[in-house]
């Protein structure tokens, strides 16, 4: 019997691989630069399931590239870089991988918020940069946190996951989102759904938790900026542009707003470089899901979609367009 073929577009953790090897014949681009497009086109000829990183655009070139391709499978919880309409007009299933890297992006997000309120990034510059210093009574004075109000842009698994973090470090937890969360969580957090306005008009941090989509796209603009208070801070671990990054710059340059810590950037991997000269930016390069535990729970996770799909059980985790 032919077994289908399988072909992995980024180098993806080993306990992934071991288990698509044991559903078919795969083919894995084995490096961290990007795959070519003519060899993962002449690849995805033949391929039966594709799996893909949030750094593969899924749109109708590739889906053109991959006829046979039944399934495409991230290696992600967003997935903004597939056109799950297009996969959907051709049949094609799409899966992410939700919940595996909850806790990893929740504490990342839980130290954007520590690093960029207590200064943490500027601290570490000051003593790399080999300029004298000694303990001063008023030297880089930051935010404390407790008793403070955390704002949730997105109220998922990460932005609760947050949340329950937030609460031990005294925070009161405010969020928005397209629905109210069960009660009882509630209950749990102390939390309360308020409007846009509200949240960014009453938070100390604002953090963004929701997907990015067209109607997510540039949610924080110049406008949303404007409305939060002088002293207040932005976290986002969750797409670069959900943020319109030119008027961040102007809002942490004018001190519209007092801070911003960055996971993730509108055009990444590159970023505006207003942003590089501002000590009030915290700017991490994507760490979200980086632990060692998460990538190998992403990668075990989308190959199970995988092997469950062409096993005939239907996908573990699939996106419904
Ligand atoms: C995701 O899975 O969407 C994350 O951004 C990866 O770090």
């Amino acid at each position: 019997m032919n077994r289908p073929r399988i072909v992995v577009t980024g180098k993806i953790p080993d306990a992934g691989l071991a288990l698509l090897r044991q559903a078919g014949d795969v083919w894995a681009w084995d490096s961290g630069e990007p795959i070519p497009t003519d060899v993962r086109d002449e690849q995805l000829a033949t391929a039966d399931a594709v799996v893909t990183l949030l750094t593969d655009r899924v749109d109708d070139a590739f889906l053109d590239a991959a006829p046979k391709a039944r399934i495409v499978a991230n290696v992600a919880v967003g997935y903004n870089n597939i056109d799950v309409p297009a996969c959907a007009a051709r049949g094609v299933t799409v899966t992410n991988t939700p919940d595996v890297l909850t806790d990893a992006t929740a504490d990342l997000a839980m130290g954007l918020v520590l690093m960029v309120t207590r200064r943490l990034g500027e601290g570490e510059r000051l003593i790399r940069s080999g300029e004298p210093w000694k303990w001063g009574m008023f030297m880089m004075l930051g935010a404390g946190i407790q008793g403070r109000r955390l704002g949730i842009i997105g109220m998922g698994a990460i932005g609760e996951a947050l949340a329950h973090r937030a609460r031990a470090f005294g925070m009161q937890i405010v969020y928005h989102n397209r629905r109210a969360v069960d009660a009882d969580v509630e209950a749990r957090l102390d939390a309360r759904l308020v409007s846009f306005d509200e949240l960014l008009e009453t938070s100390d941090v604002v953090s963004l938790n929701c997907p990015y989509s067209e109607a997510t796209h540039h949610l924080i603009d110049a406008a949303a900026l404007q409305r939060m208070q002088g002293s207040a801070f932005l976290v986002n671990t969750a797409r670069g542009p959900i943020v319109d990054e030119a008027a961040l710059v102007d809002a942490l340059r004018s001190g519209e707003i007092a801070g911003a810590g960055l996971d993730v950037f509108e055009h990444e991997p590159e970023v505006h470089p207003g942003l590089l000269d501002l000590d009030n930016a915290v700017l991490i390069p994507h760490l979200g899901s980086a632990t060692v535990e998460t990538r190998d729970a992403m990668a075990v996770l989308a190959a199970r979609n995988v092997t469950e799909f062409l096993a005939g059980n239907g996908p573990v985790t699939p996106v419904t367009p």
